[in-house]
């Protein structure tokens, strides 16, 4: 694989690759351009063609060919590699013959799904009730029709099937892309079709939504998972709205495809859909990789608190801002409300509130607080949930504890001193290990820059290994007219800071050992780290 990643950085020029998703100018041997995730006002993006890389100095990214893909993308390495490959057209030789012949067997798959899209996009066109529902009942617009590419499945039962055979796509391949039933006809009968795509807006399954609703079927049929799509990976919409997503730097999560399509139509093109509300650890890290800010817009019901609670688990892995989209003025979903004025969906994608907050306000709701089985079960869901916030988060722990301690009307302490019983305990550790996470430290970096120049002294100070190029790059971009005192002194000064950043890593570290000791009921080893929490504390 190795071979392959040079044979690719040989053959792509990091500025063309670039150049597919910024406009870069050319300054001196670099190139310039604006960041996507900043919103700088001069250009503050960087692309080195003599070292292959590119650093963006606004957010402090950087990396080559791959990672920039990756980022841009929101995809796995695997993926930009796959990707980058076929740009290159280098054959990705790791592949033993079995994985060749998987990966030439999905592609034949891709290509009748691709087929499929098309026939029942032209299937619309030829049916006039079909296109009422579409675009009146529905509303859609023709625009949106062809960016979703949205279809029609002719009720026959074996249309599809017949039209694929004629172009060559043999049963298994047929039924490996999910479009048979269990009879070997056609799956989708008399349903709108929308098609499920991938991140690159490669079709990999539809969905199919009843236009006459009878009792025995059910209003949605979706492809079963098949090679192609994983229910609990895919993200509906998403090759649509990444664009915006990364601009605007948050993602909407609504509860239905029919309400993606209809958001995007009003503009909030940073809509997407998980399958029902069911979110999963590997959604949440596919919108990670875009942006933090995720809101999410389900119903105020029963599985949207649900959803919401095992969401706020996860999301604190991930250093995620996770909040809810509520107001629908009385509308059951999104496309409701946008069918009643979109400018509502426009306001209501604005009037977000942390979802913590809004969980509280649903258990206040939920109990009576005058009873005092009502009182004992809030206090203890409320606890639960508080736990939930990274113990290092002392601020807005405590902000959340007066809260609920208010409401109770009882002191802070006291809220603070309720125990949970043990089994939630267990629960609440599994869910809520905080990962180790690199966070980027742009002090770091720059003093690696600095020493790595050879042109300043940092004693005995040590410093974490990063990429060469990379710190050539920052010291030539950042440092690359500046006096040697100046050098010097900047370099004095970020040692202060890198200390006092390392400092806090640690307590951090310590506060979650802490909270995890306690969790486990190890009174000797809580007790050992507190003595190592206030040697740090009193290191400041
Ligand atoms: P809803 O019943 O709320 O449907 O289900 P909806 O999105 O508002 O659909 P319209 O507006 O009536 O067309 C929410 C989601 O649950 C899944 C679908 O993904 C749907 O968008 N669902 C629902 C199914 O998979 N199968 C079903 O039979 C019903
Ligand atoms: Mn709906």
């Amino acid at each position: 694989m190795e071979d392959a990643k040079e044979e690719i950085r040989a053959r792509l020029a990091v500025e063309d690759v670039v150049g597919q998703y910024i406009e870069l100018k050319r300054a001196g041997r670099n190139f310039k351009g604006h960041s996507p995730w900043g919103t700088d006002r001069t250009p503050s993006f960087m692309v080195s063609p003599d070292k292959g890389i590119w650093h963006d100095f606004s957010s402090n990214k950087g990396g080559d060919i791959f990672t920039f893909v990756m980022e841009m993308e929101g995809c796995t390495f695997r993926e930009a590699l796959e990707k980058l490959a076929r740009q290159a057209g280098v054959e990705l030789k790791r592949y033993s013959a079995d994985d060749r012949k998987q990966a030439a067997h999905k592609q034949r798959l891709r290509e009748c799904l691709e087929l499929a899209t098309k026939y029942f996009q032209f299937c619309l066109t030829k049916n006039k009730s079909v296109m009422q529902y579409v675009f009146y009942k529905r509303n859609l617009n023709k625009k949106t029709v062809e960016n979703f590419r949205i279809g029609y499945a002719p009720k026959s039962g074996h249309a599809l099937v017949d039209f694929l055979k004629k172009r060559g796509f043999t049963d298994k391949e047929m039924e490996d892309a999910g479009l048979l039933n269990r009879f070997g006809g056609d799956l989708f009968k008399g349903r709108m079709t929308v098609p499920l795509m991938d991140v690159s807006g490669t079709v990999i399954g539809f969905t199919g939504r009843i236009i006459e609703q009878d009792d025995n079927s059910p209003k949605y049929l979706n492809t079963p998972e098949t090679i192609l799509y994983n229910k609990g990976r895919h993200i509906f919409g998403l090759s649509q709205a990444k664009d915006a997503i990364r601009r605007t730097d948050y993602v909407v999560v609504v509860e239905g495809n029919m309400d993606v399509i209809s958001s995007h139509q009003a503009g909030v093109c940073q809509a997407v859909a998980t399958a029902g509300t069911a979110m999963t650890e590997m959604h949440l890290k596919s919108f990670a990789r875009l942006t933090k800010d995720i809101r999410l817009a389900y119903d105020g019901d029963e599985a949207g608190v649900r959803a919401a609670e095992r969401a706020i688990s996860m999301a604190s892995k991930f250093g995620i801002y996770l909040s809810v989209i509520d107001d629908y003025h009385g509308c059951k979903d999104a496309d409701e409300l946008i069918q009643k004025d979109a400018k509502l969906w426009e306001d209501a994608v604005q009037n977000y509130r942390p979802a913590l907050e809004w969980l509280l306000e649903k258990y206040v709701a939920k109990y009576n607080l005058k009873t005092e089985k009502g009182f004992q079960e809030y206090a203890t869901e409320a606890k639960r949930l508080i736990e939930q916030i990274d113990p290092a988060d002392t601020v807005l722990r405590e902000k959340y504890e007066r809260i609920v301690a208010e409401r109770l009307g009882i002191s802070l302490e006291a809220f603070r001193a309720k125990k949970v019983a043990k089994t939630e305990k267990k629960r609440l550790k599994k869910n809520n290990v905080v990962k180790n996470t690199t966070v980027e430290s742009r002090v770091e970096k720059n003093l690696a820059a600095l020493a790595q120049s050879g042109k300043v002294d940092l004693g005995d100070f040590e410093i974490r290994k990063y990429d060469e190029d990379e710190l050539s790059f920052i010291f030539d971009e950042r440092y690359g007219k500046w006096e040697k005192a100046d050098l010097q002194r900047e370099a004095d000064d970020l040692m202060k800071k890198a200390e006092v950043e390392r400092l806090d890593a640690e307590r951090k570290s310590l506060e979650e050992q802490i909270r995890q000791a306690e969790a486990a009921g190890d009174d000797e080893l809580v007790e050992k780290l507190m003595r190592d929490l206030s040697k740090k504390l009193r290191q400041k």
